[in-house]
């Protein structure tokens, strides 16, 4: 049974320390087998730490909307499919976080403010019901993989470190698209069909990537 108050003050304590970098890793970073900045310069440094400023504010917005879907979901076992991935994503986090430090460089200024828009975009999604909010996860998800591969394209060839990170990245990302979608077809009436029915509308998708567009747009620098 949810507690609001005890929930909102967890939720509150989450957020203070995903924004003032308090979080520890469960596994060690895949950065770390890899050479530092050895052949990188001053312009590709640069580069790739606005890469990984956009990935951590990305890490910021997947703390937030995990945190905002628990907040309303329903379920045990959708609780249970957000908080194994919000662990991952906390790997992300400070993952992301250590390069950034490796890099000279820090997070984004803007990071509160997309906390609170992404928190609200997932209570909202979890308030629509629980299959809504696991498609809401796959297509997000699905968005951020997508994202990663452009990364992983643009990122300069020497930068390995970073490069490891994004990789492992982007396979826990996929898998947390693919195990809401699965237990989203569990729910219900079970049907594929009315899973996809309840997948977001295209023009929901447009506002995501818009939104995504304009997040990437902005951390890079700042
Ligand atoms: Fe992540
Ligand atoms: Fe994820």
């Amino acid at each position: 049974m949810k507690q609001y108050p005890d929930d909102l003050i967890r939720g509150f304590d989450r957020a203070l320390r995903t924004l003032t970098g308090q979080h520890r890793a469960n596994r060690p970073s895949p950065a770390a087998d890899e050479p530092q900045n050895a052949d990188l310069s001053a312009e590709e440094v640069r580069h790739a730490a606005g890469l990984m400023r956009v990935n951590h504010c990305g890490e910021v917005c997947a703390q937030a909307l995990y945190d905002g879907q628990s907040t309303t979901a329903r379920s045990p076992e959708v609780l249970a499919v957000l908080a194994h991935a919000g662990e991952e994503e906390v790997d992300h986090l400070v993952w992301c976080e250590e390069r950034l430090d490796e890099l000279g460089s820090r997070p984004s200024v803007l990071n509160p403010l997309f906390y609170g828009a992404s928190w609200t975009l997932g209570a909202v999604a979890g308030l629509l019901g629980d299959r809504v909010s696991l498609a809401f996860v796959e297509a997000t998800e699905d968005q951020v993989v997508k994202h990663l591969d452009s990364h992983l394209s643009s990122l300069p060839d020497a930068d390995e470190r970073s490069r490891a990170v994004v990789t492992q990245m982007r396979e826990d990302e996929a898998r947390h698209g693919h195990d809401a979608l699965e237990l989203a077809g569990t729910l219900g009436d079970g049907s594929a069909a009315s899973v996809e029915e309840q997948t977001l509308s295209p023009l929901q998708k447009r506002v995501m990537a818009g939104v995504a567009r304009l997040m990437t747009a902005t951390t890079y620098r700042i």
